[in-house]
């Protein structure tokens, strides 16, 4: 038998919904091919990528071992995905730290865990990210009920239901900035906007329907209808205050080439998610304005346990 146990989750795009969804307004992501990998061996303490660290300095891992009720374990992280660009690294190394940990548990099980961990570790959080990296393909998180539901959360003050949604794999292109930004402080900043100013509020709730008739058009793939909705929620993101120039930049230099284009996650630097036909153009777009180009495909696979070798 063998000591190690791994396992690996995805990191995710928002096509439609970031920051909104923290109120209860509907979101949509989507998981992308970058991954994370977490390999775990029993221990009687932490220890993280062959470190002992703080509580203070990396929350995630703690939370994940009370999470998982265990007094310790060597992890091991290997991951593609940029941390703090609005990819979702924070939910995919979480969701594969407890897939790893517990193997016995189900989806839903590792789903809610890691949601927590995020919650714990960041302050406040949807149960967006964590979801759609545990069971891949695209997912809608929103306050009603449906019949592809996953599984369900009552926050502080919303309840979220979260669904599967048939959707095609779509093509589409991420740029990054080349640097990110901790998602808690911006969550926070619109977090006292929402609770300050009206003109906020309307965003938020514009934002959520804007994510409703996004929902549709990814079900009947007029990528024209989702694109126009993406650039749509930019403004409204930018109307928020965190979309940053560089975002705008690529943005700009890749609308002659796109159906659409905005800002992935949390903002205030990361990526941008264009939707797409012609990858190359606006992978090059994206390159001359300094920022660096991922081709990739929607609808990627959710967690999954990898059998050790040997
Ligand atoms: O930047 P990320 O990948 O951590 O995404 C954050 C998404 C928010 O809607 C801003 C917060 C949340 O918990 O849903």
């Amino acid at each position: 038998m063998s000591s190690y146990s791994e396992a690996s989750a995805p990191g995710k795009v928002i096509l439609f919904g970031e920051h909104a969804v923290v109120f209860g307004m509907t979101a949509v992501a989507t998981a992308i091919t970058m991954r994370a990998k977490v390999r775990t061996v029993p221990a009687g303490t932490l220890t993280f990528n062959g470190k002992r660290i703080e509580k203070e300095e990396n929350p995630y891992p703690y939370h994940a071992m009370e999470e998982a009720e265990l007094d310790g374990a060597d992890m091991n992280v290997i991951s593609e995905i940029p941390p703090g660009a609005g990819l979702g690294s924070s939910a995919a190394v979480s969701v594969a730290m407890l897939a790893s940990l517990r193997r016995d548990w189900d989806m839903k099980t590792v789903a809610s865990a890691a949601y927590r961990v995020e919650l714990l570790s960041q302050g406040r959080a949807s149960p967006l990210d964590t979801s759609v990296s545990t069971y891949g393909n695209t997912v809608v998180v929103s306050r009603e009920n449906s019949a592809e539901e996953l599984w369900s959360i009552r926050g502080r003050e919303v309840e979220w239901h979260i669904s599967s949604l048939a959707v095609r794999p779509m093509e589409i292109v991420i740029g990054y900035t080349g640097h990110g930004a901790p998602t808690g402080p911006l969550v926070e900043h619109v977090r006292q906007l929402h609770s300050r100013f009206s003109l906020a509020r309307e965003a938020i709730e514009e934002i959520g329907q804007i994510a409703e008739e996004g929902r549709r058009k990814l079900m009947e793939s007029d990528y024209e209808g989702v694109g126009r909705l993406m650039n749509r929620n930019q403004r409204l993101l930018a109307l928020l205050g965190v979309s940053t120039k560089e975002l705008e930049s690529l943005i700009e230099a890749v609308a002659a080439y796109s159906y659409g284009a905005k800002l992935t996650g949390a903002g205030g630097g990361g990526c941008i998610v264009v939707l797409t036909d012609r990858s190359e153009k606006v992978a090059d777009a994206i390159r001359r304005r300094g920022g660096l180009p991922y081709i990739c495909r929607t609808g990627a696979e959710g967690m999954r346990r990898h059998e050790p070798e040997g």
